[in-house]
């Protein structure tokens, strides 16, 4: 299916047009600038995938499916089936959302079996609904890159800021986190974040410095091939250090 479809990811489409299918077959779920619903990921700094990688998002969304968005089918005691994601739970009733964005309130006293599956919220099949045409406006409305453009720092990521990052990794204050990791906006500046999954994954860049534990350990230059391509995107770079560096200043106060 996807090698059918690979060639609209070679043609040039138009974003406003693109912005109407977005609206139409994704908004209810995906939210992307101010468009939308916040049920599945937020597709906001999807510019930074090529093409193809997000056609094949689109195409096979059960390829990768994040415990979160896992779709689970409940059957209750007068047989009615339910398939959808987990939204919210209470000692008396669990609530789903199915692949049409509806929320259903199913109360636990009536549920006869609740599994969850191999499969995502993201519906299959969706090629089938978008006109090839279609497809080529909304890949351009996805990897428009509009006033801002957002850097795929996790490949130069140096530190991840859930640990202390300047003398004691086991120090609180010397940690950034977020209670989550969706993109923000900052002086009217959006920041696409890199998820570090607990500690596991390095989501900032942190250069040489002769001050503290490890700073001196740290390259003393970084770079990305966007950022190349882009020098004037290097201040949105600069300022993400500089909160960083911020923090470190409310830490030592
Ligand atoms: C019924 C809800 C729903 C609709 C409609 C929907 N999606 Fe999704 N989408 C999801 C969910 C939930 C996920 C997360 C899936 C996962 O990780 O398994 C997802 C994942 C994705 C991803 C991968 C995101 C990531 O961070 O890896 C992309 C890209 C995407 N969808 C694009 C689209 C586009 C484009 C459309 C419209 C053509 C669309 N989706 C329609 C629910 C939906």
């Amino acid at each position: 299916m996807l090698d059918q479809l690979l060639h609209v990811t070679r043609k040039t489409g138009d974003v406003e047009r693109g912005r109407e299918v977005f609206k139409k077959t994704c908004a209810k779920c995906h939210k992307h600038g101010d468009i939308g619903e916040k049920i599945g990921p937020e597709l906001t700094g999807f510019a930074v995938h090529p093409k193809d990688k997000i056609l094949t998002e689109i195409i096979d969304p059960n390829r990768s499916v994040e415990g979160n968005y896992r779709l689970y089918t409940i059957t209750t005691d007068s047989g009615r089936i339910y398939n959808g994601l987990l939204a919210s739970e209470t000692a008396t009733a669990i609530e789903l959302v199915d692949v049409e964005a509806k929320r259903h309130t199913i109360l636990r006293q009536d549920i006869e079996s609740m599994v969850a599956t191999n499969k995502s919220l993201m519906p299959d099949g969706l090629e089938k609904e978008v006109k090839e045409a279609e497809f080529v406006d909304l890949l351009e409305f996805l990897t428009a890159r509009g006033k801002f453009f957002s850097l795929p720092l996790e490949k130069v990521a140096t530190v991840v800021t859930t640990k202390g990052m300047f003398y004691r990794a086991d120090d609180n204050l010397e940690r950034l986190v977020f209670p989550d990791w969706t993109p923000k906006t900052a002086f009217g500046v959006p920041f696409v974040l890199v998820d570090p999954k607990g500690d596991r994954v390095k989501n900032a860049v942190m250069l040489h410095s002769t001050n503290g534990t490890f700073p001196p350990t740290m390259p003393k230059a970084s770079s990305c091939r966007a950022m190349r391509r882009r020098r004037r995107f290097i201040s949105s770079q600069a300022s993400a250090a500089g909160a960083i560096r911020w923090e470190r200043r409310e830490a030592s106060q």
